[in-house]
């Protein structure tokens, strides 16, 4: 996602630095950028140079050192507390004071994340879906600190981005994931009870709600081990055995079966 969120900072006009931890990501990154843009050089909707011109705002690095002039740093890693804690509590100390620190958790509270660093008022959620190029939302998380003028000044960067910031306070799942991964998990117990094949969960979906995928395709889009990741969030947050994820998801996490990513999920790719 982070690759998703840089191209359309660069896109609108923005100089981006992309960092992760190693240059095979970067790369990876980078070609998804270029596939993306290629898709609309394709439809006539950019020229190439234009492509060109996005792509050249971007650099990458393996280090903290280009992300110390930044206004807004918007963190993308693994669904994982304890690699966010980390980040946050670094980037605290390399970036300009006032500099906003943006996490794109999908359910990681906001408030924990804000409380390791010297700025809470500056930390603040910002959410981006995936396809990020495509979907118009970012959900906006304030945490129990993140200031108003944080909050203002985010509303307007994603609008900047040519995204709808819509806001919410900082619960589990936060709005998007409370409603969205019960669904896809009750449809996980679906298939686990033998209630209906794959196909069938997936078209009663599409075509009786017209949703543009099944949850099944979905959560293999999404990748399993963050829907996982979600529940558990759901789950521990409050304590209700609603949201206990389907013994169906924790054994294809465990077989490595992460969906999309790893070449197979509750489908084949
Ligand atoms: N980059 C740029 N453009 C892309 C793209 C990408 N990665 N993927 C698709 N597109 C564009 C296509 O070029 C196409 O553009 P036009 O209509 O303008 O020609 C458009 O999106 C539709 O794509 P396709 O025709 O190839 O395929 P589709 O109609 O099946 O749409 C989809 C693909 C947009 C992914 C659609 O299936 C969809 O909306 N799926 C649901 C996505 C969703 O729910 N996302 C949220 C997931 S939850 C999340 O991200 C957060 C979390 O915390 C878990």
């Amino acid at each position: 996602m982070g690759a998703g969120i840089a191209q359309v900072a660069a896109r609108a006009g923005f100089t981006v630095v992309m960092r992760d931890v190693a240059e095979e990501f970067l790369a990876r990154g980078l070609k998804a950028i270029d596939k993306s843009l290629q898709r609309e050089v394709d439809k006539q909707r950019l020229t190439p140079d234009a492509k060109e011109a996005i792509i050249s705002r971007i650099t990458t690095s393996t280090d903290n050192a280009g992300l110390r002039n930044a206004f807004i740093v918007v963190e993308a890693a693994t669904e994982d507390l304890a690699v966010k804690i980390e980040i946050f509590t670094l980037l605290d100390k390399i970036i300009a004071m006032d500099a906003i620190l943006a996490s794109n958790t999908s359910s990681i509270s906001i408030t924990r994340l804000g409380a390791v660093t010297q700025r809470a008022e500056r930390v603040i959620g910002m959410h981006f879906m995936n396809p990020v190029p495509v979907m118009k939302l970012v959900e906006i998380i304030r945490g129990a600190a993140t200031s108003d003028r944080t909050l203002a000044e985010v509303r307007s960067l994603t609008e900047r981005l040519g995204k709808i910031p819509l806001e919410c306070q900082d619960s589990p799942g936060f709005v998007s994931n409370r409603v969205l991964m019960p669904m896809i998990n009750e449809a996980i117990f679906a298939l686990y009870e033998g209630v209906a094949s794959r196909e069938s969960i997936d078209g009663i979906m599409k075509l009786g709600m017209n949703h543009p995928m099944g949850p099944l395709a979905l959560a293999d889009f999404i990748g399993l081990d963050v829907c996982l990741a979600i529940m558990n969030v759901l789950h521990d947050g409050f304590g209700d055995s609603k949201y206990r994820p389907c013994p169906l998801l924790k054994r294809y996490v465990d077989a490595g079966w992460l969906g999309k990513k790893s070449g197979r999920g509750f489908y084949e790719y």
